[in-house]
């Protein structure tokens, strides 16, 4: 399968990082719209004509599936882009929803979910996971996660200050949903202000799953040909994909 990967920026590449490790596809075409980033902070008609447009780029290349690597196009744009689409479109945050329900089993765990104001604002994790069952549970927009990422602040003081900013009065929860796909980078320094124990739900690997689920893979692919295409800044992308997926 030929697949398209989207996402408002470089945040999709750790979705790209879980779709290499398991091999599943022979090429993929990502396309972050860098000139746009971040979606997070805009309302949800711009979302959905922003990720329109992005359904409109990939047409170019006669893909099989796209991947909505972003969990801020994923709660508002879905069904737009579904419409929009001559294939299928699949995103982050069902697939975050399937996997959290898969990784707990007591429905009183206590998650919480981050992510950026639009995806907390849309409630969409608090639906979904309402409907498996889960009513326990806390939602926080940390969207300066997002810059920090950008920035390569991965860890060290800076980080510690907005943990205590954002989490300072949240009870400790048993599972974490990472529902930005930016997060991934911060997961160690996550791991180190919650506990070891907390179980966190990774967009890239929650995908692999609902795909794995889905499809019937008959093949590993040992090389994926990759492209990247970028709204600006074509190159820095370039050189952030090849930093972060070991290219
Ligand atoms: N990577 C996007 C997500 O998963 C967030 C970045 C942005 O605000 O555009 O929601």
């Amino acid at each position: 399968m030929k697949v398209g990967v989207f996402d408002s920026g470089i945040g999709g590449l750790t979705v790209v990082k879980s779709l290499l490790d398991n091999k599943l596809f022979k090429e993929i075409i990502y396309f972050g719209d860098t000139a746009r980033v971040p979606y997070g902070i805009k309302d949800k008609n711009t979302i959905i004509r922003y990720a329109i447009e992005a359904v409109e780029f990939f047409k170019n290349f006669e893909l099989d599936l796209i991947i909505v690597a972003c969990n801020t196009v994923s709660a508002h744009a879905l069904l737009e882009m579904r419409e929009a689409s001559t294939c299928p479109v699949i995103g982050v945050v069902e697939a975050g929803i399937l996997a959290t329900a898969n990784a707990l089993k007591d429905k009183n765990s206590n998650i919480l979910i981050l992510g950026t104001k639009a995806t907390i604002n849309s409630k969409a994790y608090e639906v979904g996971l309402n409907a498996e069952g889960f009513q326990n549970l806390q939602a926080k927009a940390t969207g300066l996660f997002v810059p920090l990422v950008e920035e390569g602040i991965y860890s060290g003081e800076i980080l510690e200050a907005t943990f205590k900013h954002y989490f300072g009065a949240l009870k400790k929860p048993d599972a974490l949903i990472l529902g930005c796909t930016h997060f991934p980078l911060i997961t160690d320094s996550l791991k180190g202000y919650f506990t070891e124990d907390t179980i966190f739900i990774h967009s890239g690997d929650a995908i692999v799953e609902q795909l794995e689920k889905d499809f019937d893979f008959k093949e590993k692919f040992e090389i994926t040909k990759l492209e990247f295409f970028a709204s600006e800044n074509p190159e820095s992308l370039k050189s952030i994909a090849k930093e972060w997926l070991n290219l």
